[in-house]
């Protein structure tokens, strides 16, 4: 087990590089094996996600090859297998297996897949559309059983815009006979490098990022190559941070419009930015305001960047309201916050938080990788040392946090206990 031990209040100054979006790599990875051949995906984030999917890749008997940030996929020798819970629930983009196999080999039999502890997180959604495009589900126990004589396109309608469900039906659907609508469709940005990655490779996708996607069905596909978006997660992450301890901290790598939501609210509460092409400086302002955030799908605050922004309001002058509308349980890292000094008053899926508050470094726990992250911004921010356990979960999705945070002056450091 991994711990990182926090030594706070320090100002943070200096470039942070952005890496590829762990929410659309978790999701390019799995897509590779539509192609019989190889395919390359560039700016892949180092981080255990990608490693827990390699390990999938090759026990379907594609050949893996790792440099720096560039993953090399050949699934032309693809040899079609269960794959068991010691596999899928290492992380919930396991299920997107399941697309890519039925689109590849119209069966796939695979265990429930896992993900943060942040709700309930069905993947009903995901189900109903392979369903809708000719797919017998069986369900025997925890494992999914799904199999298909042909896939055929079809309109499917989405009660939510799922980006999970989206993204898997588009999977499954880029090889079906056929026309293939989704209605409802997600529109967050890694689903717009998905639909590039298998047009690249030969499929017949247009509407991605918006509400309304088609698919042409094609009969085969070839291997192509892909670069990873930059992850507006993380740039936000880390753009939150500079709100409150940063002197000229740039952020590098980023598309800005895609935290845009985000760049409005900080902006809103009196911070100090100046946004360039592909960076945004920024450095901490004297007094922040209290502002009320409600999280939703894009292009509104992304729900990933609530429990981080959570941090932010506890440091502003004033009553904030921390809403969440997509999971029913983003405040497991609240109990943490107020152990360190925060004035956090959870009801449901939202909380007051009252502010400004001092925060004390202390042993805290990491519950889920974004509640995981907000604990490392208070850590850093906090009066003396913080100690964070069960840093794995953080490590899943913040690609060599302890070196880009060491680079810009922070005192960090991750240890094995
Ligand atoms: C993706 O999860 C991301 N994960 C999540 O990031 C992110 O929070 C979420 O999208 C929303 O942006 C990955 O991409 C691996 P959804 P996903 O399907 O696809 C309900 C992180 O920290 N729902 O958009 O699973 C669900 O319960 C992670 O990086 C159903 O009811 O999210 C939730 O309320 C956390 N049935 C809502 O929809 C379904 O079949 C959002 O789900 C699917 C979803």
């Amino acid at each position: 087990m991994k711990q990182m031990i926090i030594e706070g209040n320090n100002i943070l100054s200096g470039n942070i590089e952005i890496g590829g979006a762990k929410n659309s790599a978790v999701a390019l990875i799995p897509a590779a094996i539509l192609a019989s051949g190889e395919s390359t995906i560039k700016n892949v984030p180092n981080i255990s996600d990608r490693d827990a999917l390699i390990d999938i890749l090759e026990l379907l008997n594609c050949n893996v090859k790792i440099k720096d940030n560039e993953l090399t996929i050949d699934s032309t020798n693809l040899n079609n297998k269960v794959i068991d819970n010691s596999y899928s629930s290492r992380l919930r983009a396991s299920y997107y297996f399941m697309g890519a196999l039925l689109g590849r080999q119209k069966n796939v039999e695979i265990y429930i897949p896992g993900g943060c502890n942040i709700g309930s997180r069905p993947i009903d959604m995901h189900i109903d559309g392979f369903k809708a495009l000719g797919v017998k589900v069986e369900i025997e126990g925890d494992k999914y059983i799904l199999s298909a004589d042909k896939l055929v396109g079809t309109d499917i309608y989405l009660r939510f815009q799922s980006v999970g469900a989206t993204i898997n039906i588009m999977l499954a659907s880029v090889l079906a006979e056929g026309k293939t609508i989704i209605h409802n469709a997600a529109k967050e940005a890694e689903i717009n490098n998905i639909a590039n990655f298998l047009n690249n490779m030969g499929a017949k996708i247009t509407g991605a990022g918006t509400d309304e996607i088609t698919i042409i069905g094609v009969e085969t596909l070839h291997g192509a190559e892909i670069s990873v978006l930059p992850d507006r997660i993380e740039a936000g992450t880390y753009l939150i941070l500079g709100a409150l301890c940063g002197t000229n901290l740039t952020i590098k790598n980023i598309i800005p419009e895609h935290l845009e939501s985000l760049t409005t609210k900080l902006k809103e509460m009196g911070s100090n930015l100046i946004i360039n092409k592909d960076s945004i400086s920024i450095s901490k302002v004297s007094e922040l305001k209290a502002i009320n955030i409600k999280t939703l799908v894009y292009p509104g605050i992304p729900t990933d960047i609530g429990q981080p922004m959570s941090v932010l309001l506890t440091q502003s002058t004033g009553t904030s309201l921390f809403e969440e509308t997509i999971w029913e349980n983003r405040m497991g890292h609240v109990p943490s916050l107020n152990k360190m000094g925060a004035n956090i008053q959870v009801n449901g899926m939202s909380a007051i938080i009252k502010g400004p508050t001092k925060l004390k470094g202390c042993d805290v726990i990491a519950t889920d990788l974004r509640g995981g992250a907000a604990l490392v911004i208070a850590g850093l921010i906090a009066e003396g040392i913080t100690t964070i356990t069960d840093v794995e979960h953080i490590l899943r999705g913040y690609e060599n946090i302890t070196e880009k945070l060491t680079n810009v002056g922070a005192k960090i450091e991750l240890k094995e206990i």
